[in-house]
């Protein structure tokens, strides 16, 4: 037997991938650009076993059979076809399936975590290449803080930018809804893909805002970022509502917290709001406008909960198997 853990936390992203090149090896149509975040995380523990005959999966406790078939693609892709069966363990401390990225860190603590159990000795790089496989976003969690990710018609490559104390900042997640998303983000993309008539130029512009969202993070210029970040935001949820069918991950709440966010914009409170594949919207700002911004999202009709965090490392393999 062979064991070892993984812990990687999750990412947010301010120019969002939202499409795909191959969706055979899952290589994204752009790059995009997140923050890892710190507080929030999945942990796994690999354990390669000669004596079991199929793999298991655990998610906080509970079996998981119907996720288990990516997970094996993934472990396969790390380890090779040839490999013992695994039992996975995964744990995590916020929602699953939720527009969170929980399949950020989920497969980027996997990949940590298998490798290792299979005494293989992978660079970071090709680490997140392989959680990219499984999970386009997973990539990005295996660095820290402001992390670019570059995508090429056959490749994609990771790096962070800036790291997590370099320019602090405080997530603050309003949850508006708990429970699984109505549209996987998958079958969301092929669906922008095959049907918008704005996804063309949502992909065109996409190494503009990159830059322009690059640029703003070297030089810590916090207007900059939120404008562009907001932008790219809105931008990813137009493709979205003008697919056919419609693909509409918002709700009333979401919309409250965004006025909430713009009454603290007009009020001189640097934030700024972004939205993913699910109805949660994520405000940005320095540690010290958190408080204002946590309290004012809390009073928002309709949010549930607030989970508050800065930013955080890369995946880390935990010396505790
Ligand atoms: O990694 P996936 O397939 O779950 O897609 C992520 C899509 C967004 O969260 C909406 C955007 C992003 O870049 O993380």
């Amino acid at each position: 037997m062979s064991t070892a853990s993984a812990i990687a936390r999750p990412n947010i992203a301010l120019i969002k991938y939202w499409g795909k090149a191959d969706v055979e090896e899952n290589l994204p149509a752009s790059g995009s650009l997140s923050v890892t975040l710190d507080t929030l995380y999945t942990q796994m523990r690999v354990q390669f076993d000669e004596e079991l005959t199929d793999d298991r999966l655990i998610v906080n406790g509970e079996a998981m059979p119907h996720m288990l078939a990516r997970v094996g693609r993934c472990l396969d892709r790390v380890v090779g076809t040839g490999r013992r069966r695994a039992r996975v363990d995964s744990t995590g401390n916020f929602p699953i399936a939720a527009g969170l990225a929980s399949s950020a860190s989920a497969f980027a603590a996997l990949v940590v975590a298998a490798s290792a159990a299979a005494g293989e000795t992978a660079d970071q790089l090709q680490l997140a290449r392989q959680a990219g496989r499984a999970s386009g976003s997973a990539a990005r969690s295996l660095y820290g803080g402001f992390v670019e990710l570059s995508a090429s018609a056959t490749s994609i490559d990771v790096r962070s930018i800036l790291g997590p104390e370099e320019w602090p900042m405080t997530v603050i997640v309003a949850v508006t809804a708990s429970g699984p998303k109505p549209v996987s983000s998958g079958d969301a993309m092929r669906q922008s893909a095959d049907t918008s008539p704005f996804y063309g130029r949502w992909i065109d512009e996409q190494d503009h805002d990159l830059a322009v969202a690059r640029e703003a993070v070297l030089k810590r210029d916090f207007r900059a970022l939120a404008a562009v970040a907001e932008h790219n935001c809105l931008k990813m949820h137009s493709v979205m509502w003008s697919s056919r069918p419609a693909i509409v991950y918002w709700n009333s709440a979401t919309v409250a917290c965004m006025e909430t966010i713009r009454v603290l914009q007009k009020k001189g409170v640097p934030v700024f709001f972004t939205i993913d594949a699910g109805p949660q919207l994520k405000a940005v700002c320095p540690p010290d406008a958190a408080d204002t911004v946590a309290d004012a999202l809390r009073a928002t009709a309709g949010v549930q909960d607030i989970l508050r965090t800065g930013l955080g490392q890369g995946a880390e393999l935990l010396a505790d198997a």
